[in-house]
């Protein structure tokens, strides 16, 4: 898979492309990140990317020219769908449906929104879909595209190596996951769950289940409610 993101601020994804999952993901080729800088495309003499916004207000919003410009660079220089994705609060929520739905295409075009906001221009011309991550502002969509590439590449065939651990992830079984141990058996005082060093498999997985039913009903009583329907 490809994944280009356009964004003002590159250097915040140096940390997270150079460790752990996506890491090797990128060793392995089955991902290519390509970073593009907005403020690479801007032509003015101070390269600037944000001005104030029309009508007033806080904020600044980014300028279209440069955004128009790089977006249409990396069309022209890349094999890609005609889909944009922007990463603002103003979208629709991102869950793990949506998460395997783009881990099913070939590419990704991040868009990420800053500042105050982008010009509706950009939006009305070149955005396909609008994602945002949660109810809740962060400084920029950075982040937020971040939490995109993590949870779509660890989806990705080959990227973990035990496929079972992706398939039985919370939400993907449409429960939260159950509690999870490791050694020592005894720690502080506090022992293992006794029936996960049983042996048996069959009681193993009805606890589990168990526990995943128990938590999903304390805390998400909306997934427990579907997860309940689904199974009627
Ligand atoms: N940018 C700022 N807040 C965001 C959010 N909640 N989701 C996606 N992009 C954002």
């Amino acid at each position: 898979m490809h994944i280009h993101v356009i964004t003002a601020f590159p250097k915040m994804f140096d940390g997270f492309l150079s460790e752990s999952i996506l890491k090797r993901a990128i060793e392995k080729q089955s991902v290519k990140i390509h970073l593009h800088h907005i403020r690479d495309y801007a032509t003015d003499k101070h390269q600037q990317i944000d001005d104030y916004p029309y009508g007033g207000g806080p904020g600044m919003i980014l300028k279209p020219d440069p955004i128009f410009r790089c977006i249409e660079s990396v069309f022209a220089q890349y094999d890609l769908p005609d889909k944009v994705t922007l990463l603002t609060p103003s979208g629709s929520r991102y869950d793990q449906q949506k998460a395997v739905e783009m881990s099913l295409r070939n590419a990704l075009v991040l868009l990420c929104g800053h500042y105050k906001g982008i010009d509706q221009r950009v939006i009305d011309e070149l955005v396909d879909e609008e994602i945002s991550i949660g109810d809740y502002v962060i400084t920029g969509g950075e982040l937020a595209a971040m939490i995109i590439i993590d949870s779509v590449v660890r989806l990705l065939p080959g990227v973990i190596g035990d496929i079972d651990s992706a398939v039985t992830d919370s939400f993907q079984t449409g429960l939260l996951d159950h509690p999870h141990y490791t050694r020592p058996e005894t720690f502080r005082g506090k022992k293992v769950p006794s029936v996960l060093v049983s042996g048996n498999h069959g009681e193993i997985e009805n606890w589990r289940q168990k526990k995943a039913l128990e938590i999903t009903k304390a805390r998400r009583y909306d997934l427990y409610q579907k997860y309940c329907e689904n199974e009627e």
